[in-house]
């Protein structure tokens, strides 16, 4: 698998000047103070995750929220801003992982989701929420004619596989065993669907398809993947955790055209990239799947995923298809979830808004990848649009960037994943680009 300098030299870097200087020495001494001087300022942090490690391994309960000494614990969250129960203040540029695109405690969901509590919400039944919320999501992404509803992104990617491996051996019955499952290597699509590198491990947490791995955006690379046994291809228009790795709109158009020729169904698990337009990734690279996975912001920060598709292929779950696929599932039309859902799509995300996150995205990765070239260290930035990832050949300066940063009360994923929501702003991402310009000139000045 390429090294992230060898794949930015392939130019998915938003900036073009690379940069290799970076401090050889010292490095794990200053990761060692960061710890120390971000361990002294929050003892209440650091009581909470000893008593956290007694009940849960590792102090935690969704693995990716873990970084070192221990992870600061929220008290409450608003806007922009998560406070922690040390009191201190962070900017939020991790939004959830994509999840927060509103912002938190958006008041348009808290009244909706506090009203509907009046009706009940455990219902065991059918209702109309569910049925408006179908139309508004078929509405907006051109490749959904029909949509169901799950708990998760990972639970709507398991159901678009099965879904794609029932329609492709009815399709193809008696012309051989079509059960394979094609999908790219670091790809992200959920705990139990989670991919290395092309020949890495096998992660003992993956369901038992049967996958195989292609190296993401390497066109001349399907020529292996497409064999006579390949049922669907999974794929993240960008991969986002992954590295927030844009496909090149060539590999995506190709990827469509080589299914299209072998009735191969092309799945776009769209859990995080449907921010990235009004109809989706799919709309952006004008590439229509056959089937949709989404999930994250969509129910404004509640629980849920989805995925849909054409016509014909969900036709699988009419109830007299011969044949027919049942998808159960208790809270699959939960009432807080669709509520929650309906009005973060009638109410807070219209495309001037979204186009509005995008384009801070984009300026925001332009500027902090000339902070860091003009600085002389070794650290660039990937992504699209809202979807930003800070990189370096050595984990070390991730781990010193991110630590400096929350010192100033910046908060980004660890692994330097960062997700616009609606509720930054410009004077938000000056703050980043200003810390992180001095960060990198001290860095530059300690090791340059
Ligand atoms: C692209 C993608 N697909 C699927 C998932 C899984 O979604 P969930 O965490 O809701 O199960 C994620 C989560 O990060 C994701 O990024």
């Amino acid at each position: 698998m390429p090294s992230v300098s060898e794949w930015a030299a392939t130019g998915k870097l938003c900036h073009d000047k690379r940069v290799t200087t970076k401090p050889e020495h010292g490095l794990a001494e200053m990761v060692g103070e960061a710890h120390a001087a971000y361990r002294s300022l929050r003892p209440v942090s650091a009581r909470w995750h000893a008593d956290a490690c007694k009940v849960l391994p590792g102090g935690n309960t969704r693995s990716v929220l873990h970084f070192d000494p221990f992870p600061f614990r929220v008290a409450s969250a608003h806007d922009q801003v998560l406070i922690d129960v040390d009191g201190h203040r962070y900017i939020d540029f991790c939004g959830n992982y994509t999840a927060a695109l509103l912002g938190h405690s958006p008041a348009t969901v808290q009244a909706a989701v506090a009203d509907v509590l009046n009706e009940g919400w455990a219902l065991g039944a059918t209702h109309p929420r569910e049925v408006e919320l179908a139309q508004l999501i078929c509405d907006r992404f051109p490749s959904i004619d029909q949509v169901r509803f799950t708990n998760s992104g990972t639970e709507a990617n398991l159901m678009a596989i099965g879904t794609a491996l029932h329609h492709v051996a009815a399709v193809a019955e008696g012309s051989g065993d079509r059960r394979t499952i094609g999908v790219f290597d670091q790809a992200y699509h959920g705990g139990v669907l989670s991919f290395g590198p092309q020949d890495g491990p096998h992660n003992p947490m993956n369901v038992p398809h049967r996958f195989r791995v292609a190296r993401f955006d390497d066109i001349v690379g399907l020529d292996d993947l497409f064999q006579p046994d390949l049922a669907c291809v999974l794929v993240e228009p960008v991969q986002g955790s992954g590295g927030c790795r844009p496909a090149s709109p060539a590999f995506l158009q190709e990827l469509r055209r080589r299914c299209d020729d072998t009735g191969t169904l092309l799945i776009f698990d769209e859990v995080m990239t449907s921010r990235l337009s009004p109809g989706g990734a799919q709309q952006r690279f004008d590439v229509l799947p056959d089937l949709t996975t989404l999930g994250k912001y969509l129910a404004g920060g509640m629980t849920f995923g989805a995925f849909g598709g054409r016509r014909h292929i969900m036709a699988a779950f009419e109830p007299s298809a011969e044949r027919s696929l049942t998808q159960a599932g208790t809270f699959n039309n939960n009432i807080v979830s669709m509520t929650a859902a309906i009005t973060t799509l009638r109410h807070e995300l219209d495309a001037d808004t979204l186009g509005e996150v995008n384009d801070r995205g984009d300026r925001l990765r332009a500027d902090l990848q000339a902070a860091f070239t003009d600085a002389g260290v070794g650290l660039w930035v990937t992504g699209l649009g809202s979807m930003l990832c800070v990189h370096s050949d050595d984990d070390r300066l991730v781990e010193l960037y991110f630590h400096a940063m929350l010192a100033q009360g910046l908060y980004l994923a660890r692994r330097g994943f960062m997700a616009l929501s609606k509720a930054i702003t410009d004077d938000d991402c000056r703050r980043l680009i200003e810390a992180s310009a001095d960060w990198a000139a001290s860095i530059a000045r300690t090791g340059g």
